[in-house]
């Protein structure tokens, strides 16, 4: 099936290898194919995963979409973002990219907000320049144009062996398959928000392809001081993959705490990892008891300068 049919813009325009300084993406197979073994067990949850969502086909009944319809006649093609913050897109005249607008609807739902209305445009570069890396798939640095929106298996699993099915060490984050360097890896290309591409100068990594080490082209700052700088919820992000890529500590990763296709942290309760519970629990509360002590209340309002919000 064409992408254009399924999730919008069309497959990435393509440019002939001895034009570009880049790498190019495999042809990746596809979720709907990985699903179709897969409906069971991964199907379910899929739909509703913030990574499958961050940006999206905009319905008529969305909360965001009718606000913008309402108060401007505008519409959007596409929404981008979920718990803080949402963005509008449209199909680009220029082929695979898409345009974002400069107003934004302020969450939750039917009682959100749209906000920066007066003076809004359509910006038909910085999607393509400084986002499309982290929430679409497959990007081609050079053009912005992508395979899919939203994020497919293969940002996380990479380019799928079929072989798999037989023997699970085939395939990156399998139960057999869970090395920590490349989890961190895989997991920062996107979660590392504030790095750089050292070949493109893109604030994600040039055709990151899972399995691989991250340092090969991604330069990120991950000194005391940038890290103090950062919001509790980037920070220990970076002090975890901090520990495992520079430090060699592979105790603990992303994986220790984090389900992804579940959706859910509960099982970093149970963790025992002092220096990274400090982050976000205040350790002097309740006599040492995280189960008593606080959370501040900036550790949940999460703000990011590189995703606006
Ligand atoms: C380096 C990768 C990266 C880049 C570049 C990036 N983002 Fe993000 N973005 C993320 C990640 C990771 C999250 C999820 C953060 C979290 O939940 O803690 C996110 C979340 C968001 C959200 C959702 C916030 C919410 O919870 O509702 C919005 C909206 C967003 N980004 C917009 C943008 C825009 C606009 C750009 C470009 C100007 C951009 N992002 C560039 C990685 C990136
Ligand atoms: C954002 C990263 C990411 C994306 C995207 C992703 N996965 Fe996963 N997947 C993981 C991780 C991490 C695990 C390990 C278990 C977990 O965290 O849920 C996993 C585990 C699995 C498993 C094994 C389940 C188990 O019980 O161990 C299957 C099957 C799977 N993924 C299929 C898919 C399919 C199919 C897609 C696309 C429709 C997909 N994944 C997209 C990260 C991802
Ligand atoms: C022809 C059917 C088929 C297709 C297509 C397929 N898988 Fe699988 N997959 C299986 C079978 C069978 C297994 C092994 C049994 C199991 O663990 O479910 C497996 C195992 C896995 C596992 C490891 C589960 C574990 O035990 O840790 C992951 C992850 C996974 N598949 C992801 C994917 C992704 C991502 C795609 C698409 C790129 C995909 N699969 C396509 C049939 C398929
Ligand atoms: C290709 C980029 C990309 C990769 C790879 C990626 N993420 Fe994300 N992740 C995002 C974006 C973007 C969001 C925010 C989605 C939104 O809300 O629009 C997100 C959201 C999340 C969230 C918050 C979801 C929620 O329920 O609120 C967690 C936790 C997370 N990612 C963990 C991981 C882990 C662990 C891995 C590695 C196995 C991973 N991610 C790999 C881009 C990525
Ligand atoms: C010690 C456990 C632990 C480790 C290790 C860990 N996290 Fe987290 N992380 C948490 C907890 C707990 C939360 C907050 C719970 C929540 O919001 O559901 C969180 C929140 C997040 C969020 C924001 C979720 C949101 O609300 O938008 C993202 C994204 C994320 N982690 C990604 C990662 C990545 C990527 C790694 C690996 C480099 C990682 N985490 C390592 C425990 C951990
Ligand atoms: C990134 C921020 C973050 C980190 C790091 C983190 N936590 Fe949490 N923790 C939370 C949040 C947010 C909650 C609230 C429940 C939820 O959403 O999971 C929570 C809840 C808990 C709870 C349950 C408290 C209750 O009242 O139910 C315990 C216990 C806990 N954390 C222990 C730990 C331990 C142990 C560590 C270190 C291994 C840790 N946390 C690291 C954010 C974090």
């Amino acid at each position: 099936m064409r992408a254009d049919e399924q999730s919008g813009p069309p497959a990435n325009e393509s440019v002939s290898a001895d034009t570009r300084q880049t790498r190019s993406f495999p042809d990746y197979v596809t979720g709907d194919e990985c699903l179709f073994c897969h409906r069971r067990q991964i199907g379910p949850t899929w739909q509703s995963n913030p990574h499958q969502r961050t940006v999206r086909r905009a319905t008529p009944d969305d909360h965001a979409v009718r606000a913008l319809r309402n108060r401007t006649g505008d519409s959007a093609d596409f929404l981008m973002g979920s718990k803080r913050l949402i963005r509008f897109l449209r199909r680009s005249r220029q082929y695979g990219k898409l345009d974002l607008l400069t107003a934004v609807y302020r969450p939750p739902g039917a009682h959100g907000r749209l906000e920066s209305v007066q003076n809004r445009r359509w910006d038909s570069e910085k999607f393509a320049a400084q986002c499309a890396g982290c929430h679409t798939t497959a990007v081609d640095s050079q053009t912005g144009a992508f395979a899919a929106t939203g994020l497919d298996c293969f940002v996380c699993h990479g380019d799928v062996d079929l072989a798999h099915t037989n023997d699970t060490r085939h395939i990156f984050l399998s139960q057999t398959r869970r090395e920590p360097r490349p989890v961190v890896s895989v997991c920062g290309q996107c979660h590392l928000r504030g790095g750089k591409s050292r070949r493109t100068g893109r604030p994600w990594p040039d055709t990151f392809l899972p399995g691989e080490e991250l340092s090969a082209d991604f330069e990120v700052d991950f000194s005391d001081a940038a890290i103090a700088a950062l919001h509790p919820m980037d920070r220990h992000i970076f002090l975890n993959a901090r520990a495992v890529l520079i430090d060699g500590d592979e105790t603990t990763t992303c994986l220790s705490c984090h389900e992804v296709h579940a959706a859910d942290s509960a099982k970093h309760e149970s963790l025992n990892d002092g220096a990274l519970c400090a982050v976000c629990h205040r350790a002097d509360s309740g006599g040492g008891d995280l189960r008593e002590s606080l959370l501040p209340d900036n550790v949940l309002e999460e703000h990011s300068e590189i995703c606006e919000y």
